[in-house]
């Protein structure tokens, strides 16, 4: 033991932490020293949990629901996943295939652990939510990124897909609505895409957490509704943080084929065992109280498209910055390739220069961009404009 990574075995050593956690901590750091700083690094709603969800929350406490509970969760809230899935995706998916886990990100591990072997390569189009091939690796197997930048709107293209393929290949990971680029997928583009995953006998993993935060009219496709053989072989993870504003109370879903279904529930009885008991009558209360569920959303969505085009127009309007105006989730990825600046420069130098927290786009797999979460108030996106044009117009003149 001559050194302290002596201590550590190949999977601690081998992981990055994830970059938009210890940035946004960061950020909080400094706000509570006393710093003026616009965060714009939040990768979680600025809401509050709306309060009929906490009241059934709290109800279930007091009446004892304090014990284990069935490791894919409780019977009732499976069966309302089950219900909502099917009613959205126009498909007939039963309470068996649901397992309910500590949050979305545990969702999608659990996904990949279920049906990846060491050596499996995995396709993740990038930009890619950061811990995508953190958890493939952890898996044993091998990420493959593969580029959509902004020329072609974030979007992977189905020849992409194709050209990418090697006998290796095992799943595909989809985001729509993305995180970070907001993209949104059509129906026809995944058509095409999903054509080629059943070609090629790939399992898809559809991580759709923003799937109810979306703008402009667009309607969210799921390739779990694209047909018999999509359905067949796709994972939809989705979850309770970013719709309900329920970050903090980790409880994340799948629905999967029933094998699949089988084996998660099963690897999650010997790593974490059911999600907090309490909290999932919280969860249950959000899908039966439809009509102040949807109050929340609504009122919640209004507030993002606000703040979406606010800073789309803000950023768009600084020298040297082009941004698409994304449809869904609550993020912009504007390109900043025109600056000079790698993108972890540019963010590490606007957060001591500005105090203007975001995240780079290298984090994501894409060089070239940043992360701007609009989560946050008018106020804060207006004055963490400001700064980033006058961090931006010096960038210039010293070019
Ligand atoms: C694309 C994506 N998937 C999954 C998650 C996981 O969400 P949670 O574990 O909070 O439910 C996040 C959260 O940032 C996300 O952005």
């Amino acid at each position: 033991m001559s050194s302290p990574s002596d201590l550590l075995s190949t999977w601690a050593r081998g992981i990055s932490p994830s970059p938009t956690l210890a940035i946004d901590a960061q950020a909080k750091a400094m706000m509570a020293a006393g710093h003026d700083v616009c965060s714009f690094a939040a990768g979680e709603p600025d809401f509050d949990t709306p309060e009929h969800i906490k009241d059934a929350a709290i109800a279930a406490l007091r009446a004892g629901k304090t014990k284990y509970g069935p490791t894919p969760g409780i019977e009732p809230l499976r069966e309302a996943i089950a219900a909502r899935h099917s009613a959205e995706r126009g498909v007939k998916a039963a309470a068996s295939q649901v397992v309910v886990s500590p949050g979305g990100k545990f969702s999608c591990y659990l996904s990949i652990l279920a049906t990846c072997s060491p050596g499996d390569e995995v396709i993740i189009p990038a930009p890619y939510w950061v811990s995508y091939p953190e958890m493939v690796k952890l898996a044993g197997a091998v990420p493959r990124p593969i580029l959509a930048g902004d020329a072609s709107g974030f979007l992977l293209s189905a020849s992409q897909l194709e050209a990418a393929i090697t006998p290796k290949s095992r799943m595909l990971i989809l985001n729509s609505p993305s995180n970070p680029t907001g993209a949104v997928y059509s129906r026809a583009r995944l058509e095409e895409i999903v054509a080629v995953a059943i070609r090629h006998n790939l399992i898809i993993l559809s991580d759709e957490i923003y799937e109810h935060l979306i703008y402009d009219g667009v309607t969210h496709v799921s390739p779990a509704s694209l047909g018999a053989a999509a359905e067949a072989r796709t994972i939809v993870v989705s979850g309770f943080s970013k719709t309900y504003s329920m970050t903090g109370w980790r409880l994340g879903t799948l629905v999967a084929p029933p094998a699949i279904a089988k084996a998660a529930s099963e690897l999650q009885s010997q790593m974490s065992s059911n999600t907090t008991t309490f909290a999932q009558y919280g969860a249950l209360a959000a899908l039966k109280e439809t009509a102040l569920t949807q109050a929340a959303l609504q009122k919640m969505l209004a507030a993002f498209d606000r703040r979406r085009k606010l800073l789309h127009s803000g950023l768009t309007a600084i020298d040297g910055v082009t941004c698409l105006l994304a449809q869904g989730a609550f993020y912009l990825f504007p390109n900043i390739s025109g600056l000079g600046l790698p993108s972890n420069e540019f963010c590490a130098r606007l957060l001591q220069e500005e105090k203007v927290a975001t995240v780079p786009g290298s984090a994501f797999g894409a060089e070239g961009y940043i992360r701007l979460s609009y989560a946050t108030s008018d106020e804060v996106i207006a004055e963490g404009v400001r700064r980033i044009a006058r961090f931006c117009q010096k960038l210039k003149h010293h070019a």
